[in-house]
């Protein structure tokens, strides 16, 4: 016995390889160990949350919600059966927790950042194309800049928006009258809704007017085409990988949106910079919020931190393109599921429709704010 085990030493003593092989084969195992552990324990704790019929054990639940009117039923389904949560599969290893109840919602959307930190793989799609924005950044990055930002959100700033979606939702129920007009009987709201949102926000942002509602734009064709990746991308689980991803065509599109999208805000930023005065600030700010033709990049330029540090090129670029994003998506997707609502339900519309009338009733439709 003792010769045999001198014998195995020696071998392993005389070729440093199979030591260095030894080694990295253990701390191979002791991850693989860790990370089954870890992820058992994350299992026991996700079986206090009911959990719909998944599709099978590797796609879990990915690809069960499309984004049709179907898939909304289907999700309309899912809250009305299990009410508060339920625990939800992107593939074999990754849960979300889907929260449908707004008493669930409220405690994690009030809970600090360190307790509810953002999510790192879904977020981590749109970083090529949002960078360091207020949706993706975090900690003190997050907190300096959300405080930097709160002047763009001023009521004195947004209430001159407010012509700006009026006239932007002019052109488009013009365009459905014209379609209306022409005999059609159906249309999907949401693309004429995410066009009109995001004709009002180019405006407000970058006091642009690309007219997109009306005729094709690229820099907003691009947009839309960048976020129909990412859901695409999501849906997809070995395009989750990046170098998987940006080898596929799908991939080198979003490359090429991101590029004409960064280089439309660039423009707009470098175009501006040079307008902007080097003294009298203040003054210039006044006389712009007069015009009302302050926009969200002015902002940008203009705030500055506590210490008076203002935003990088950088910086602006990423807020300008968060806030593109941001501000359309969400809003569209609102707006048309309160439209198709209202049209389900005949009685809910002509409450809203009173309830309006009510509200203006002795008011200019011109002094609306
Ligand atoms: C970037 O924008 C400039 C001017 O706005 C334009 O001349 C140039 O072709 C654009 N480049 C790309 C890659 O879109
Ligand atoms: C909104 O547009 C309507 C129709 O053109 C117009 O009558 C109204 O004065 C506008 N309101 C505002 C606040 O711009």
């Amino acid at each position: 016995m003792l010769s045999l085990s001198w014998l195995g030493l020696g071998q392993v003593a005389a070729s440093p390889w199979l030591l260095l092989l030894l080694v990295g084969v253990s701390w191979l195992l002791a991850r693989v160990l860790a990370w089954s552990y870890s992820f058992y324990d994350t299992c026991c704790r996700l079986r206090c949350f009911p959990q719909p019929p998944k599709r099978n054990w590797f796609w879990g639940h990915l690809g069960l919600i499309q984004s049709s009117e179907e898939g909304l039923l289907y999700t309309q389904n899912l809250a009305s059966t299990y009410g508060d949560v339920c625990c939800w599969w992107v593939g074999p290893w990754h849960a979300v927790i889907r929260i449908f109840h707004p008493t669930c919602i409220k405690p994690v959307l009030f809970a600090p950042a360190a307790i509810a930190p953002k999510d790192t793989v879904f977020y981590s799609f749109l970083k090529p194309w949002l960078g360091d924005g207020l949706l993706l950044s975090a900690g003190d990055k997050w907190s300096s800049h959300r405080r930097m930002l709160t002047p763009a959100f001023h009521f004195n700033i947004l209430k001159h928006y407010v012509k700006i979606f009026n006239d932007s939702v002019n052109v488009m129920h013009a365009k459905w009258k014209r379609l209306v007009s022409e005999g059609s009987t159906r249309l999907d709201m949401f693309e004429h809704i995410s066009l009109m949102t995001l004709d009002s926000l180019q405006k407000c942002v970058f006091s642009f007017d690309s007219n997109c509602q009306e005729k094709p734009s690229e820099y907003i064709a691009a947009i839309l085409e960048l976020s129909a990746l990412v859901a695409k991308r999501h849906q997809q689980i070995f395009m989750h990988m990046d170098f998987l991803y940006y080898l596929t065509p799908d991939g080198q599109r979003f490359r090429r949106a991101c590029r004409l999208v960064h280089n439309f805000t660039d423009a707009v930023i470098q175009e501006r910079r040079r307008t902007l005065p080097d003294e009298g600030v203040d003054d210039f700010l006044k006389a712009k919020a007069k015009a009302k033709t302050l926009d969200f990049i002015d902002v940008l330029l203009l705030t500055k931190d506590k210490d008076g540090k203002q935003l990088s090129d950088e910086d602006i670029r990423a807020e300008a393109d968060t806030f593109m994003f941001g501000g359309h998506d969400t809003t569209a997707s609102g707006l048309s599921w309160v439209l198709y609502n209202l049209a389900k339900h005949p009685e809910y519309q002509e409450r809203c429709r009173q309830r309006v009338q009510e509200l203006l009733r002795d008011r200019e439709p011109k002094e609306i704010e």
